[in-house]
């Protein structure tokens, strides 16, 4: 039974794409914000869950860089629930000792919130328990750019050359830098697709599907994405033979 040793069933890194907000407010005849605002509560929950269970890391994807293409009123709906979620939240970060970061472009975003963001992030900066990543504006291509943008100034003023460029320059270069790779995937709301999430750090990452709707989604759900990546073998392009050993 060494997949169910305590090290092993516990992800260090989860990464979830919490998907489905429009389509369960729609399903109540209500505006897709109103789906948007549920979804928070599914967000609390999911932290509180996390961070008992130790996990290390836990990245959600809140915006991504092609959502601007929304209507206007849902992407200014949106920004004003970012902002007022910040503005709530923090104390009960400080309390359970969340340490909360950003990834994404954030220079998109009105002053008002990247000052919020800015000092949350500093606010929240000594608290040891759980690292949270709030992917907005984000997007995988974007990351690899930015990080590619970043190397060829390396080379460009001789700091580097480039066939001493290694994949760990890469993972420096990303805006999760030096956290561990995703460990467990999930995507709620029923599709089956990356959407530009972390393309490069998902690479052997453990893929979990779920038909709830991001609202729905609950500690019993996440419990289960937990149970599920607990019984796979993760084989980094081994044997299965090879990983038992
Ligand atoms: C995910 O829910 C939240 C964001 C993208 C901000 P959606 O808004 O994509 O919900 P569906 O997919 O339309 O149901
Ligand atoms: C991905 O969901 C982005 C977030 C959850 C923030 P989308 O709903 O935007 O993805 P697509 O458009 O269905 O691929
Ligand atoms: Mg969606």
């Amino acid at each position: 039974m060494a997949k169910k040793e305590k090290n092993n069933c516990i992800p260090r890194h989860v990464a979830i794409v919490m998907d489905g907000n429009g389509r369960w407010a729609k399903a109540r005849f209500m505006p897709r914000l109103f789906g948007h605002k549920k979804g928070v509560e599914s967000v609390r929950k999911v932290i509180k869950y996390c961070s008992d269970a130790g996990v290390e890391c836990l990245t959600l994807f809140a915006f991504s860089s092609e959502n601007w293409k929304r209507p206007e009123d849902e992407v200014s709906g949106l920004m004003s629930l970012f902002m007022g979620v910040l503005e709530k939240e923090t104390v009960g970060m400080l309390r359970h000792n969340v340490r909360l970061q950003f990834i994404g472009d954030r220079s998109a975003f009105s002053a008002q919130l990247q000052a919020k963001i800015a000092l949350v992030e500093q606010e929240t900066a000594q608290c040891s328990g759980l690292k949270l990543i709030v992917a907005a504006n984000y997007g995988g291509r974007w990351d690899i750019l930015q990080a590619v943008r970043t190397m060829a100034g390396q080379v460009q003023c001789g700091e580097l050359k480039p066939d001493e460029l290694t994949e760990a320059h890469i993972g420096k270069a990303l805006s999760t830098q030096e956290l561990p790779e995703p460990d467990l995937f999930i995507r709620t709301g029923g599709e089956q697709r990356i959407s530009n999430f972390l393309l490069w750090q998902l690479a052997y990452a453990e893929l979990f599907f779920s038909e709830k709707l991001w609202p729905e989604f609950d500690e019993k759900c996440l419990q289960q994405a937990f149970d599920a990546y607990a019984g796979r073998e993760r084989r980094f392009g081994m044997t299965g033979e090879q990983v038992k050993a």
